[in-house]
């Protein structure tokens, strides 16, 4: 049943059917997608197709689609083109509750932004009705931009995390999330200083006890103590044996910004350095996740590597807060597990092409200023970063990150027309243009080029509110993109 939609001024320039909102089907559209062999395929006219459970089937040009999978008739093709369907994005890194405050405190210094517009919002927490409010319109805001999947922190208080968790199973998307533990510094004013440590482990036990693996793994638990700022070293040791004890991630800040680590070194005069903090507290390895990571010396990198420790990129949350830039050529021939994350609200905005389009520019920029001899990455080396590595971070690389037969069929539908520069006067060019790139075709609009480097650098570097038209979570169809049509 395909329903034509009409087609106005704010929406795409293509009418698009129905998307479908639950599996088994079929999508006929461009595919990009990176693969598990480490190469990126593209098919122009592509078709995937998502069996009953959800998982991909088949994926290929549409001209070698079998005809009949076993014994079953295939499920007709919706056609989608000149739509792309891409892995859904992985973000490492987000604060829920920091959402309303997103653009505001730009160039503080991460402290000071804490504490004059992060913890006073945060704190509003300790009221779970308003928690519960705006966790479903958070789920909605990074499925909007093209996120599927979610690595996030909530608030200290429990009930608000709960609340979390309870949007997030409803909503469908894919979810690891922690109630943030903190007991050197604290927002919560009504909280007993002599048990603090104690009921911020019980609490994050028991919500770790409740959904850590919920719904057939869709959603997780990560032990979330804050960063050593505002934790003690009694903390950081607890909160990483209960993740030992229960299989959860354990995610923490490390080396974001030059007052944070003079403040580390302060706290904690028998560290070697901000890394080792958490590796006397047992903290490090294949389920840790730090976030930025900014500054790290090489022996930080050289014992992140070594102990398969990863790492979140936040290249938009590090300029935003002037944090630094993060020297990402050196650590990824290093050999450190890196993948993307938005960091809203330390980054002003959700979506994840936005982090790789500043993280493009920080690379550049840092390229030409330091005279650095590695080659920047290109758009598809970003959006792998995006996508795959985010989930081999999470340690979900034969599940999700890439649509190849057998994985999750975690899918955003994007609507790279809306991202064309200056798109009515391109519309209008299209057939005075013959000839003038390299992959232009007479007669057609750019939306048509067809080399994926081209449509992965538009979607980066020209991004449309509304270019994300569909999200599927295996196979389910989450809200939040605007919608085909
Ligand atoms: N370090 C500790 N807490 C935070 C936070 O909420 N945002 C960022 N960017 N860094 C932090
Ligand atoms: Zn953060």
């Amino acid at each position: 049943m395909l329903a034509s939609a009409t087609v106005t001024a704010s929406s795409s320039p293509f009418p698009h059917p129905a998307l479908p909102d639950r599996p088994p089907f079929a999508l006929r559209a461009r595919i990009l997608t990176p693969t598990d062999a480490g190469a990126t395929a593209f098919h122009r006219d592509g078709i995937v197709e998502v069996d009953s459970a959800g998982r991909i089937a088949w994926v290929g040009p549409a001209e070698f689609r079998p005809s009949a999978a076993g014994d079953r008739e295939p499920v007709p093709a919706l056609d989608l083109r000149p739509l792309v369907i891409m892995p859904g994005l992985v973000d490492l890194h987000a604060h829920l509750p920091q959402l309303p405050n997103a653009g505001l405190g730009a160039g503080l210094d991460l402290l000071t932004w804490l504490q004059r517009y992060i913890f006073p919002l945060e704190r509003r927490f300790d009221d779970a009705a308003a928690a519960a409010e705006l966790a479903p319109a958070a789920f909605r805001a990074f499925a909007s931009v093209g996120t599927t999947t979610v690595l996030a922190y909530g608030a200290v208080f429990a009930a608000s995390m709960e609340g979390a968790f309870r949007a997030a199973e409803r909503h469908g998307i894919r979810a690891i999330l922690g109630k943030v533990m903190m007991d050197r510094i604290t927002y919560d004013e009504g909280i007993d200083r002599t048990t603090i440590l104690d009921r911020s482990l019980r609490e994050s036990e028991e919500l770790c006890a409740k959904w850590h693996g919920a719904d057939e793994g869709r959603l997780g638990y990560a032990v979330t103590p804050r960063f050593a700022v505002s934790c003690t070293a009694d903390m950081l040791r607890e909160s990483a044996a209960l993740a030992a004890r229960t299989g959860a991630w354990w995610q923490t800040h490390v080396s974001e910004d030059p007052g944070e680590i003079a403040e580390v070194a302060r706290l904690f005069p028998e560290a070697r350095d901000y890394v080792d903090v958490y590796d006397r507290a047992g903290g490090l390895g294949p389920r840790t996740v730090l976030a930025h990571a900014v500054h790290l010396s090489d022996r930080e990198l050289a014992r992140l590597v070594e102990s398969g420790t990863n790492v979140a990129h936040c290249p938009a949350s590090n300029l935003f807060l002037a944090s630094g830039v993060m020297p990402l050529a050196r650590y990824l021939e290093a050999g450190l597990a890196i993948g993307m994350g938005s960091d809203v609200a330390g980054g002003p905005d959700p979506s994840i092409f936005s982090a790789m389009r500043v993280g493009a520019y920080a690379q550049s920029a840092r390229r030409t200023l330091l005279g650095e001899s590695q080659p920047v990455l290109g758009p598809l080396d970003w959006i792998r970063l995006g996508t795959l590595d985010g989930a081999r971070v999470l340690g979900l690389g034969d599940r999700i990150g890439s649509i190849e037969a057998g994985k999750e069929a975690d899918l955003i539908a994007i609507d790279a027309g809306l991202t064309a520069p200056v798109r009515h006067a391109d519309e209008a060019l299209a057939g005075h243009l013959e000839g003038s790139g390299p992959h232009h075709h007479p007669g057609r609009t750019f939306d048509s080029a067809d080399d994926p480097s081209d449509i992965a650098s538009r979607l980066i570097f020209r991004p449309h509110p509304d270019m994300v038209r569909g999200a599927w979570v295996r196979g389910r169809r989450v809200e939040g993109p605007a919608g085909a049509g």
